[in-house]
């Protein structure tokens, strides 16, 4: 077993931390109050890379390994989980999604821009009523011939208003239950496709989370992914991965909290001593710092088993699980260490506890990875 990083990761975690400290944390409390999403940020994340890591060049890509992208979203969460919210999809779920199982000339149309950054994706598996009940698929796509015709709602969706190129989920064939799912490639713009408003949220309030709306949009029929009857597993296989993302995303929300409550621990005084001088904070500290490096360790294996072909469907479900239970409890502890401070904006722990919270919830509730979790132990 190797722990260590190699040259490449350290400089690109090094990289992200630059840009991260240099380029979001400036303006991130603003873009949170007014739920901006950071459009020049993407094109200058775009620009190192960020949006196609783990692509081929040939497509445009990083051509970097998982264990990048995992060093990458961790950075930019520290500082700004709405940002890497966006960065998360774009890679783990569209652009991933377009290179394992696209054609070529997918590829060529859709992947080439995305990796750049030129477009931005969305991933459109959730439903009003098809949430963890994910094959309850309520939005159809039928068959026509030539093409598709696509209607329902799609809900939740992240980009989902800014997105050039939006991957649907949705049930070609009801009597085949999960293997009657599809998945096609909507464009921003296609007639009949419709972007309801924005949600109002507790956390990632720069992220940009809207319902979809398909009325009879008509899709070509080259635009489906895979296999008729694929999408159900392509969206199982895509989330795999993805969920590497997520729990990276906590491990980063979880160390940038950390990182805050120990500079404000060393420095706010009480009772004649720095408070970090109080065992019961310098307690609260060693449980962090234990437990985040366990989450680390969790990420970490998920990517490696994903670069070395293993089967990651698990892995990546424990590092999930357990990253984002420690986010959102240490999050709340690093609130609880600033005392009075932690409860307002400027220091920014009250912003990566609300961030934390959404970890537990998309991707896969923290339950649905127990699920995984457990049916693989059971192999029920
Ligand atoms: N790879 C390939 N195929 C898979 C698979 C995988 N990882 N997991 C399941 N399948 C297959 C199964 O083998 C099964 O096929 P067979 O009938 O041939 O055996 C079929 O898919 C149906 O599987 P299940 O019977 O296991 O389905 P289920 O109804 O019990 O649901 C579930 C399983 C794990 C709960 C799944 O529905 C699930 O993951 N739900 C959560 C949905 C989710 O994560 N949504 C996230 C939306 S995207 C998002 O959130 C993005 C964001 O925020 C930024
Ligand atoms: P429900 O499925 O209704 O679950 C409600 C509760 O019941 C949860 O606690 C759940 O864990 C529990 N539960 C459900 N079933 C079981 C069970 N079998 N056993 C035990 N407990 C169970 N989706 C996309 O497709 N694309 C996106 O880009 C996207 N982005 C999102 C961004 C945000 C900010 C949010 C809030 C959501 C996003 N989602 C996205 C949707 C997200 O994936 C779903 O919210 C999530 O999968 C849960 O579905 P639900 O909200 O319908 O909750």
């Amino acid at each position: 077993m190797d722990f260590n990083l190699t040259e490449e990761h350290i400089m690109i975690r090094d990289a992200a931390r630059d840009f991260a400290q240099n380029e979001l944390l400036p303006g991130v409390i603003e873009r949170d109050e007014q739920q901006h999403f950071p459009e020049a940020l993407v094109k200058k994340m775009a620009a190192l890379g960020f949006m196609g890591v783990m692509v081929a060049p040939e497509y445009g890509g990083s051509g970097m390994d998982t264990v990048s992208y995992v060093l990458i979203m961790e950075e930019l969460s520290k500082v700004d989980a709405s940002a890497s919210v966006i960065v998360s999809v774009n890679n783990s779920l569209v652009c991933y999604g377009l290179e394992a199982f696209g054609t070529e000339a997918q590829k060529q149309k859709y992947l080439t821009k995305l990796a750049t950054g030129e477009f931005v994706g969305a991933f459109c598996l959730s439903e009003p009523e098809a949430g963890s009940d994910a094959t309850s698929q309520k939005t159809t796509a039928i068959d026509k011939g030539d093409h598709y015709l696509i209607n329902g709602t799609k809900n939740w969706i992240t980009n989902g208003g800014r997105a050039d190129v939006y991957l649907v989920v949705a049930q070609t064939d009801r009597d085949k239950g999960s293997h009657g799912i599809n998945v096609f490639i909507v464009e921003k713009g296609m007639e009949g496709f419709h972007v309801g408003p924005k949600e109002n949220k507790l956390g990632i309030r720069g992220s940009d989370t809207h319902t979809l709306q398909f009325n009879d949009v008509k899709v070509p029929k080259e635009n489906r992914i895979g296999e008729d009857g694929f999408g159900f597993s392509f969206a199982m296989k895509t989330l795999s991965g993805g969920r590497i993302g997520i729990a990276a995303q906590a491990l980063g929300i979880a160390q940038g909290a950390y990182e805050l409550a120990l500079e404000y621990a060393n420095q706010r005084k009480a009772f004649g001593k720095v408070i970090s001088q109080h065992q019961i904070i310098a307690f609260k500290l060693a449980d962090m710092y234990t437990e985040i490096s366990a989450a680390r360790h969790m990420v970490m294996k998920a990517a490696w088993d994903k670069d070395q072909n293993l089967n990651y469907d698990v892995s990546s479900a424990m590092a999930k699980l357990y990253a984002s239970k420690v986010a959102m409890v240490h999050t709340v502890e690093a609130v609880q260490i600033f005392g009075g401070n932690g409860f307002v904006k400027e220091y920014h722990v009250e912003r990566l506890m609300r961030d934390a919270k959404i970890t537990q919830i998309y991707e896969g509730t923290s339950e649905i990875q127990k699920i995984v979790i457990s049916r693989s132990i059971l192999k029920v």
